[in-house]
C-alpha cells in the first residue's frame, strides 16, 4: 500500500456515533484484532486483551455505567457539547469490542527507575498504538466505531470478570455506520511542526486553552 492510500484511509475515519442493526461477522472481528495484535509496544510487552461483547444484557449493564458517568460529568461542569452527549448510541452497536491494559507490564523497559513519565508511555501508549490500528482496520472494513470511555471502569470490570490489576483502557462501540459525519477540523501541518528548535510562537495561548475547556465542541476548535 502506497502513503497516499494509507492517509486516504486515515483521513476517511471519523468517530462514529450511529449503527445500523446488521451484525458484525466474527471474521470481521479476526481481522480487526489481527491489526491490534501487530502493533509496536514498550519492549514487545503487548499489554492488551480484548474482550467481545455481544450480549444485550451486559451491553444495558455498561451503559448504566455509561449513564451514571456521564451525569457526574454534567454534575461537575455543564458543557454545551454535553446536551446531545448521551452515550445511549453504544446500546445501538452490535458489538462492544473492550479494549483492556495490563499495567504489569510497564517495568519491561525498566523506563520506571529512569524516567516516571516514559513509564506511564509504555503502557498507555503501547495500548493506544494497538486501538489506533484497530481504528483503521475498522474504517477498511466498512465499519464504525468511536473511542468510549465514558464510564467507571472499576464498575464494568465485574460484569465482565476482568480480574485484577487489570484496566478497560476504553469500549470500541462496533458496528455499521448508521450516518456520515464530515471530518472534524485538523490544526494546519505547520501550526505544530518545528524545525530544529522549538517555536514558541506556535505554542498555544493559555487563553485558546481555557475557551477550548469551556466549549471543547464549539467554534474556537478550529483555532487550536
Ligand atoms: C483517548 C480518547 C478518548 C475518547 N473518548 C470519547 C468518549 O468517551 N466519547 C466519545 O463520544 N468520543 C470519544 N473520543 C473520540 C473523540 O471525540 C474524537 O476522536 C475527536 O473528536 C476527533 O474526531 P474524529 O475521531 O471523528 O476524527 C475519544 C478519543 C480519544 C482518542
Amino acid at each position: 500500500m502506497g502513503v497516499e492510500s494509507l492517509l486516504a484511509l486515515m483521513q476517511k475515519r471519523r468517530s462514529i456515533r450511529a449503527f445500523k442493526p446488521e451484525p458484525v461477522s466474527d471474521e470481521s472481528i479476526a481481522k480487526i484484532i489481527e491489526a491490534g495484535r501487530w502493533a509496536p509496544s514498550s519492549a514487545n510487552s503487548q499489554p492488551w486483551d480484548f474482550l467481545v461483547v455481544r450480549d444485550p444484557i451486559t451491553k444495558e449493564k455498561i451503559q448504566s455505567s455509561v449513564q451514571r458517568c456521564i451525569s457526574r460529568i454534567k454534575e461537575l461542569r455543564d458543557f454545551p457539547f454535553l446536551r446531545t452527549f448521551t452515550g445511549g448510541y453504544m446500546l445501538e452497536a452490535p458489538v462492544h469490542l473492550v479494549v483492556i491494559g495490563d499495567p504489569r507490564f510497564r517495568y519491561v523497559s525498566m523506563m520506571h527507575q529512569v524516567e516516571e513519565n516514559i513509564e506511564q508511555f509504555a503502557f498507555w501508549g503501547s495500548v493506544s498504538m494497538a486501538i489506533q490500528n484497530m481504528l483503521l482496520a475498522i474504517t477498511a472494513l466498512g465499519l464504525g466505531t468511536a473511542v468510549f470511555t465514558n464510564f467507571f471502569p472499576e464498575e464494568v470490570k465485574p460484569f465482565l470478570a476482568i480480574p485484577d490489576p487489570l484496566r478497560i483502557v476504553c469500549i470500541l462501540p462496533l458496528g455499521y455506520p448508521n450516518e456520515y459525519r464530515e471530518p472534524r477540523p485538523r490544526r494546519p501541518a505547520d501550526s505544530f511542526t518545528h524545525l530544529e528548535r522549538y517555536d514558541s510562537s506556535k505554542m498555544r495561548s493559555d487563553e485558546i486553552i481555557e475557551r477550548a475547556h469551556r466549549d471543547p465542541y464549539g467554534e474556537q476548535v478550529k483555532e487550536y
